[in-house]
């Protein structure tokens, strides 16, 4: 076989069987087939696109370039929740206490945050003492315990990924629904979890700009998960404006932990519950929808998610005692108000900007290897379809100091939209794909 016979194969629209995108994978992974060759094939791809068939054995071969985590060893079946990226977005660390809760176990390897979207791990290492590196040992024996742990990617998962990945990006060829579909599935699978609930979102701050776009990305990666022989489905999510009110890390928590009270923002609590209840479906624990939804609905206002949570949090030599006392997350040294210039409705909070402000307030990483603050960020108090008044509290800024506390005050400002006409908010919830 020669590489350049498949990328010419490709580039003609014809479809590679299983061994020949093996031989590509492989060998471009072992260093053997060069980046050009391989540019060259994902731009085929790109223009030619994949069939289900090729997508499947593609992240096959991307699954065994590496590791693979074996969760064989917890009792019951795994779940596992992905989300393509969004900003404000908190629902890990609210869904996974909460699906333990109700008897499902839930071993989640979690990412940090790059850009303007944030990361489950940054967030739950501002709790005092958390550890989020546990080995894969105590990882398995935790979620035995006490059915829930939370920790950062170990080993060397999907080691093709991080080199195509990282080609795609310069090279023009991350916006193919395939590649996408495969990258992400690889890592997913490559982390063990038998059934998965994908969170596609769609919107400003999202990777895919319009539902229809998610959509299509979602069924790609459904038929992936299935193909490989784990029940998998997805929720296609609205992420024009932010997640529920907080954004950035330590601010998230606590909306977290006032969402496991039951006190969380709306449109937060019914992301997590949708998904919740389509996670005991996959798992046998719910008989369908309408029934995990309530009985998730119970266990949150029962405070059981809670309880789970804090242990979770001891267990992994946090302190657990922050769920009582918020307090104890670290907190910014500056707090400014957002204030209303003119009367209107809240017709619009640009998601990717508010991501973006959120970062250079230091909650965010522009590279991987920026240090975060833990404290720094944003609180909205309206969001779209509100009502506000010339001089009304629309938002608070948590920053490190004055200077780049009053300079997100004005882009915050530019991030909103008022209108004189109360518009229409878009569905929360665009649709699923089973
Ligand atoms: N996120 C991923 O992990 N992979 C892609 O290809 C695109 C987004
Ligand atoms: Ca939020």
């Amino acid at each position: 076989m020669r590489a350049v016979d498949l990328i010419a194969k490709k580039r003609d629209g014809e479809a590679l069987s299983e061994a020949e995108i093996h031989f590509l994978i492989d060998n471009y992974t072992k260093g053997i087939i060069p980046d050009y060759q391989m540019a060259a094939w994902a731009m085929a791809v790109y223009f030619r696109g994949m069939t289900d068939r090729e997508t499947i054995a593609l992240t096959e071969a991307m699954i065994r370039s590496g590791e693979v985590i074996d969760l064989s060893d917890v009792d019951g079946i795994v779940v596992d929740k992905h989300s393509t990226g969004g900003v404000g977005d908190t629902t890990t660390i609210i869904l996974a206490p909460l699906v333990a809760a109700a008897g499902v176990p839930v071993a989640k390897m979690s990412g940090r945050g790059l850009g303007h979207t944030g990361g489950t791990i940054d967030k739950l290492e501002t709790i005092p003492g958390m550890r989020l590196d546990l080995s894969i040992q105590e990882f398995v024996e935790q979620v035995n315990r006490i059915g829930v742990s939370i920790v950062g990617q170990t080993g060397n998962l999907v080691p093709a990924d991080k080199k195509l990945y990282a080609l795609r990006d310069v090279t023009g060829t991350v916006e193919s629904l395939p590649l996408i579909a495969a990258s992400v599935m690889s890592k997913k699978l490559a982390s063990g979890a038998h059934s998965i609930v994908l969170d596609v979102k769609a919107g400003k701050g999202a990777f895919m700009k319009t539902p229809e776009d998610a959509f299509a990305l979602a069924k790609v990666m459904v038929s992936i998960g299935r193909g490989l022989g784990h029940p998998t489905s997805a929720v296609i999510t609205d992420m024009n404006e932010p997640l529920g009110y907080a954004v950035g890390n330590a601010l998230e928590v606590r909306e977290a932990i006032e969402t496991l009270k039951g006190q969380g923002p709306a449109d937060l609590t019914e992301l997590c519950l949708t998904i919740g209840a389509r996670l005991l479906t996959l798992a046998g624990a719910a008989s369908g929808e309408e029934e995990g939804y309530r009985r998730l609905e119970r266990i949150l206002g029962s405070g059981q998610a809670l309880e789970k949570f804090a242990q979770m949090v001891e267990a992994q030599g946090g302190n657990p005692r922050v769920t009582e006392d918020l307090e104890l997350l670290p907190k910014a040294p500056v707090v400014l108000p957002v204030v209303a210039g003119a009367d209107g409705y809240v017709a619009g909070i640009d998601c990717y900007r508010i991501g973006h402000i959120a970062m250079v307030l230091g909650a965010g990483r522009a590279t991987k290897e920026d240090r975060i603050n833990p404290a720094v960020g944003i609180r909205l108090c309206k969001k779209v379809g509100e009502p506000v008044a010339a001089g009304e509290l629309i938002a608070y800024v948590h920053a490190a100091t004055e200077q780049q506390g009053l300079e997100a005050v004005q882009k915050i400002l530019q991030a909103y939209r008022l209108s004189d006409l109360q518009p229409e908010k878009p569905p929360l919830i665009h649709g699923v794909e089973f």
